[in-house]
């Protein structure tokens, strides 16, 4: 008939692993996770202590550049991205130029996309003096245009950085402060905020990360990469995650908030109803990440004194569902963003800024990894094969 049959012969070598389960892409100093003993370490430092002791400057610094800053590196590190959170003046009216309400995530990526156009200092986007450059500008400016997403998105005017302010500080004052009113930071929410962007700053090869290298391989600039790790992340299987487990959470509680009767339709499978926050390609007994989350919940929604019955839900979720063998014998456990959400809500985030916040936390490592990438030797153009099943040689009618 259609002469339908597998075309071997140039690929009869290759190995077929879809969603390079078994596949390393890559190797990398950066970032050790081992998934059976829910271990991840950044440069060897065990998450749990950067988590408590570090700050996510200093965490970015340990993940770009291999060590920990002394104070002298993180004061110069910290001054220069001071220096340069804010935008070109022109970058106001592209933000001007999308509908009202666009989701942050696009307008997050088309921001650091547009960030080429405007920097376009040197033609070899792997000189060194040109990464070192990029590295910051991306670093600094990516909250600003975070925010400006934000701004955009409930109609109020765009404010400048205040550059005497820390990262978090400034993106916090960028984001919920007005023009001509004085806005305070409240010290625990940028410490809790400033943990969270730790926890997310770094995690090898996962589906964005790679995305950057593979389009870093082709020599495209780091903003372009970076850009497109961003769309990689929207998706709720990656760190759009965070978005749908709060979704999830609200369609719950709106309907009534039988917990069970969720549960027993994940189970089912029903189309498009799966636990949300739940599962991890590489974990496979905790989320070492979720853990520390999990605690910083509470404490956030005691000490801002906003109860959540959405807590509680979620709470019921993960007991029946650690409870449960269709969960247990599939090894699904909370993952880093089960309980995120239920914290950028107290602090009065919009549920379509979480995964914005995940981004803002996982740039590090996403340059880190790209500079990673085109110092190594080893490093080629990434170009996966696959195995051909379409039609063997057939010819166009007569
Ligand atoms: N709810 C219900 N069932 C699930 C879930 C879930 N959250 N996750 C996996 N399963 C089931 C699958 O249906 C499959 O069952 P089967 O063997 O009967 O077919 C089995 O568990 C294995 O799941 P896979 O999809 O093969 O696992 P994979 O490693 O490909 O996917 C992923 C991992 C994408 C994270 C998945 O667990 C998922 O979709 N989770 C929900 C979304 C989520 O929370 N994503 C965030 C991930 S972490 C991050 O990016 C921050």
């Amino acid at each position: 008939g259609l002469g339908i049959g597998k075309l071997l012969s140039s690929t009869d070598h290759v190995t077929l692993d879809p969603g390079f389960v078994n596949t390393a892409s890559c190797t990398s100093d950066i970032t050790f996770i081992d998934g059976d003993a829910g271990i991840l370490r950044y440069r060897g430092y065990p998450i749990a202590e950067l988590a408590e002791k570090s700050s996510f400057l200093e965490t970015s610094y340990l993940l770009i550049y291999g060590e920990l800053p002394t104070p002298a590196q993180l004061t110069e590190f910290t001054d220069k991205l001071s220096m340069h959170t804010l935008l070109h003046e022109e970058m106001r009216g592209f933000f001007n130029g999308f509908p009202r309400d666009a989701h942050p995530m696009p307008v997050l990526s088309s921001g650091v996309s547009a960030l080429s156009t405007w920097y376009q200092d040197s033609l070899d986007p792997f000189d060194p003096a040109q990464v070192e450059l990029s590295t910051i500008r991306l670093m600094a400016k990516l909250p600003t245009i975070a925010s400006y997403a934000y701004k955009k998105s409930i109609g109020q005017p765009l404010m400048y950085p205040d550059n005497s302010l820390g990262y978090v500080e400034n993106f916090l004052r960028l984001t919920f402060g007005v023009p001509t009113t004085p806005y305070e930071v409240d010290p625990v929410v940028a410490r809790t905020l400033d943990m969270l962007l730790i926890l997310h700053a770094d995690h090898e090869q996962n589906c964005s990360t790679s995305t950057v290298r593979l389009v870093g391989s082709g020599h495209a600039n780091l903003f372009a990469s970076v850009s497109s790790g961003i769309h990689a992340l929207s998706g709720p299987l990656h760190g759009g995650a965070n978005q749908a487990v709060l979704e999830m959470l609200a369609g719950i509680q709106e309907s009534g908030g039988d917990v069970r009767d969720f549960v027993r339709r994940v189970k089912d499978k029903e189309p498009g109803v799966k636990l949300m926050g739940f599962g991890h390609r590489v974990y496979k007994n905790f989320d070492p990440r979720s853990v520390i989350v999990k605690k910083a919940v509470r404490d956030v929604l005691d000490r801002m004194a906003k109860p959540d019955p959405l807590l509680d839900l979620a709470m019921q979720l993960e007991e029946i569902a650690l409870a449960d063998d269709y969960f247990v014998s599939r090894k699904l456990y909370p993952n880093v963003d089960f309980y995120t959400g239920l914290i950028y809500k107290a602090m009065g985030f919009p549920t379509k800024m979480y995964t914005v916040l995940f981004a803002l936390g996982r740039l590090p490592g996403w340059i880190a990894q790209w500079r990673e990438m085109i110092s190594d030797p080893a490093t080629k153009i990434g170009r996966p094969r696959q195995v051909y099943t379409g039609p063997t040689e057939r010819h166009y009618p007569a």
